[in-house]
């Protein structure tokens, strides 16, 4: 069963606070994950809040860290210390084998996040050693943005490699392209602006309505 995976991307604690207690009064997601982009200002450009201001509004989720940033080994630390129990951070950014180390190291899961012009064959070194690739369907940086078709060809293509890591899609999940995605076969499915607008309960239950259809 495919797995859907609130996404947070907040440049203000303000949002951020509001996002949260949006979602923790959301009666789904009880017992799930919530997704929490980060972003340095230089790997994409957006700046997100800090991982402190995680900790200063507590969520029932577990937590899993997107860190959209030039170097995710100096993120880690914090990262860890406010409770994350996932990180999944960019193929294209740096230190990427010491990065995988270090987030095992401290007990997490970790995973790589791959854009859609990055060849997928850069995975193949790290495959072995992660338990998540993430499939950007947009250019990172932004929620709301319009979705990349060939992400698609992507999943398919790593789902033929029968490589032992979950795969998911993040970026411009809607009712209209979830069904060909699920199709596509990923496990899990991260979905920001089109739960966050309007009724986050009636926006989800519809999502089910299409997968299920
Ligand atoms: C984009 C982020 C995504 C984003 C998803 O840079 O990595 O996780 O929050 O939001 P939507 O679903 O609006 O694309
Ligand atoms: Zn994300």
């Amino acid at each position: 069963m495919v797995q859907i995976i609130p996404a947070i991307l907040s440049t203000s604690e303000d949002d951020y606070a509001r996002d949260v207690s949006r979602y923790q009064k959301s009666s789904f997601f009880q017992e799930g994950w919530v997704h929490i982009d980060f972003m340095d200002n230089i790997f994409v450009p957006n700046k997100s809040i800090e991982p402190p201001v995680i900790a200063k509004h507590p969520i029932n989720l577990h937590k899993e860290a997107h860190p959209m940033v030039l170097h995710p080994l100096q993120w880690v630390d914090s990262l860890v210390k406010v409770g994350f129990e996932r990180i999944i951070f960019h193929i294209e950014a740096a230190d990427t084998s010491e990065c995988i180390e270090y987030i095992k190291s401290q007990g997490l899961e970790v995973g790589l996040a791959i854009n859609n012009k990055t060849p997928m064959e850069k995975l193949t070194p790290f495959i072995a050693k992660i338990d998540v690739v993430l499939v950007m369907s947009i250019i990172p940086g932004f929620q709301g943005q319009p979705f990349i078709h060939e992400s698609l060809d992507k999943i398919r293509k790593l789902k033929s490699k029968e490589w032992k890591v979950r795969i998911g899609i993040d970026g411009a999940v809607k009712d209209d392209n979830i069904r060909e995605i699920v199709d596509a076969g990923v496990d899990f499915i991260t979905v920001g602006s089109y739960l966050l607008k309007g009724d986050i309960d009636e926006n989800l239950e519809k999502l089910w309505e299409v997968i299920n259809e």
